[in-house]
């Protein structure tokens, strides 16, 4: 991409929805919608300015490496991620949830080496060893609320907003491990290089999540 663009990173469905209000506040509108469109870059009313559109695991990455200059990216996937080559300098609050330890009732009462089924294996890992807990961690991809369920774990590290999916599946929240929200990643070259720039829409989005508070 041009030198003289600034790329944005955000990942299609909830993201992107809470995300398009803050960026039209900040005068940038994409001129494609990604959950229509096949393109993965989305050209907006402003020349300078490009989206691109990718899973949100992939967003901390994209920016660490300077693939994109900004990117939006939910505390769960920085915490996963680890947050090198990144500054965090925005909560967007939006897309807030808990991630929390979930299981049958029974679960809390096993005695023994826990078997934790999760996506956020290094945040799992952490979490335990700084109570010194000895557990099991089996990486899985989605639908981490299935597992207890058969047999493969005994208990989740998952998000949780209203409670439903946890409820359905006839699990119960355990332990609070983090509140969670999106938050505005930087790549610190671009932090440099494009300063006046980021910094704008640094300001601008700062500004439209304050009026909401
Ligand atoms: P993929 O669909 O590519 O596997 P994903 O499930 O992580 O990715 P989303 O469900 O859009 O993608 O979640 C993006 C971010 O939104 C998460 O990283 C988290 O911060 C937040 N989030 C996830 N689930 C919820 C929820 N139920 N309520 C509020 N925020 C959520
Ligand atoms: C997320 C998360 C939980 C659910 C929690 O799934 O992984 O399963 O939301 O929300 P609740 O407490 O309001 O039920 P999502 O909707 O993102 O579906 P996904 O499996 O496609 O990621
Ligand atoms: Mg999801």
């Amino acid at each position: 991409m041009p030198e003289q663009t600034l790329t944005i990173a955000l990942s299609k469905g909830r993201i992107y929805k809470d995300t398009l209000p803050l960026l039209a506040e900040a005068g940038i509108e994409p001129k494609d919608d990604p959950e229509t469109s096949r393109k993965l870059i989305l050209d907006t009313n402003r020349d300078d300015v490009k989206l691109v559109v990718i899973r949100a695991t992939d967003v901390p990455t994209y920016v660490q490496y300077g693939a994109a200059d900004v990117g939006v990216s939910g505390k769960d996937v920085l915490m996963e991620h680890g947050g090198e080559g990144l500054y965090e300098p925005l909560d967007l609050n939006i897309a807030r949830c808990r991630l929390m330890v979930a299981g049958r009732p029974e679960a809390a009462a096993r005695a023994g080496r826990l078997r934790v089924a999760t996506k956020f294996v290094n945040t799992t890992r952490r979490y335990y060893a700084e109570q010194g807990k000895q557990v099991e961690i089996i990486k899985l991809y989605g639908s981490m609320e299935l597992a207890p369920l058969v047999g493969l774990s005994d208990c989740i590290v998952d998000l949780v907003d209203t409670g439903n999916t946890l409820k359905a599946n006839g699990l119960v929240p355990l332990e609070h491990i983090a509140d969670i929200s999106s938050r505005l990643v930087v790549n610190k070259a671009s932090m440099k290089m494009k300063s006046a720039r980021v910094k704008r829409l640094l300001k601008d989005l700062e500004a439209a999540v304050a009026r909401r508070a």
